[in-house]
């Protein structure tokens, strides 16, 4: 079954940060997650050309071809293509505010927004089950043996405690929590992180382990600090998983300098990697009196730079 009007489908879906636990979850910890104010959307439509295609900005890629463009999006439409068997071509067409390789979830809103945009253009309701089964193709071809924490938040939007095992479920706030992301300007590759970090449980498993539950136990109580409003708990313990990030080699020289230049930019409860570091992107939780002043003056020196609270929404699928 196929759309016989022309209108395009368009579905988006927003980027994210990890608060606590990045990597650990992908060794079955706890994570919390949180889906952010930048977001990347999907136009799906019927195409005249005699093959399928994909395209971001003026570049232009043919569905099938292996030209390493696109690589997420490629992922989730030709399964979706495969899953419908469609004898029909379509354009996909990419929209995006996320800078790709910053660590904040460009591939899992592409994918995301791909998935529902494909589903709904095929004639089925996309929900959470069917979405997250056809995005995650997607998620694995940019990031090896992820978690699905990235896919998961993006679906759902809002802030989220996650567990690769047992799923997701929202964690509810009263007050709104305000982080500083900061893109350190350097892209990194997720898999080959997400590798090394397997290497390094493999040299000290019962170190590891101990890692692993004592992130679980920071998320647990980092859902009450979210909850109750505990600023100063919730930095303590980005604080603390920073540490154990520097300990499993995911972060860096250039990394360590942007935390100590949000540091001395305003009073912060907290700072840390978000997503696999190596490079990528850094979040903040800044005294509430000062984010806006640590955020202008770190704008100076990072373009991408930007205040998200944690209650923005997650896919969105355009009437
Ligand atoms: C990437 O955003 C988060 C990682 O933990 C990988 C994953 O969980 O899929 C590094």
């Amino acid at each position: 079954m196929t759309r016989s009007d022309a209108r395009p489908i368009r579905a988006s879906a927003p980027g994210k940060i990890i608060i606590l636990g990045e990597h650990f979850v992908v060794h079955d910890s706890l994570a919390i997650s949180a889906a952010i104010n930048k977001r990347a959307s999907v136009l799906v439509w019927p195409s005249a050309d005699e093959k399928s295609i994909v395209s971001y900005k003026g570049t232009r890629s043919y569905l099938t071809k292996d030209d390493h463009k696109f690589v997420a999006v490629k992922s989730v439409a030709r399964k979706a293509m495969k899953d419908f068997e469609a004898n029909e071509r379509v354009h996909i067409e990419i929209e995006s505010e996320l800078p790709p390789g910053s660590g904040l979830g460009s591939s899992a809103a592409v994918s995301v927004a791909t998935a529902a945009a494909m589903l709904e253009f095929f004639g089925v309701k996309a929900n959470q089950e069917n979405v997250l089964k056809l995005a995650s193709p997607g998620e694995a071809a940019v990031h090896g043996n992820a978690s699905g924490i990235d896919i998961a938040t993006s679906y759902s939007g809002g802030a989220i405690l996650f567990n690769r095992t047992k799923g997701f479920e929202p964690i509810q706030t009263t007050k709104q929590v305000q982080f500083l992301v900061v893109f350190s300007n350097t892209e990194r590759n997720t898999s080959e992180l997400i590798q090394k970090v397997s290497s390094v449980r493999d040299s000290y498993p019962s170190t590891f382990g101990t890692l692993v539950q004592s992130i679980s136990r920071f998320c647990e109580l980092g859902v009450e600090a979210i909850q109750k409003h505990d600023l100063p708990l919730l930095g303590s313990l980005m604080n603390l998983s920073q540490t154990a990030l520097d300990w499993i080699g995911v972060s860096n020289s250039s990394i360590e300098k942007l935390i100590e230049k949000i540091n001395s930019a305003g009073p912060c409860y907290g700072v840390k990697i978000t997503g696999a570091g190596g490079g990528g992107s850094v979040i903040a939780l800044p005294g509430e009196s000062s984010s806006q002043k640590t955020a202008s003056t770190l704008s100076q020196e990072y373009r991408h730079t930007f205040l998200t609270d944690l209650s923005q929404e997650g896919l969105k699928i355009d009437d």
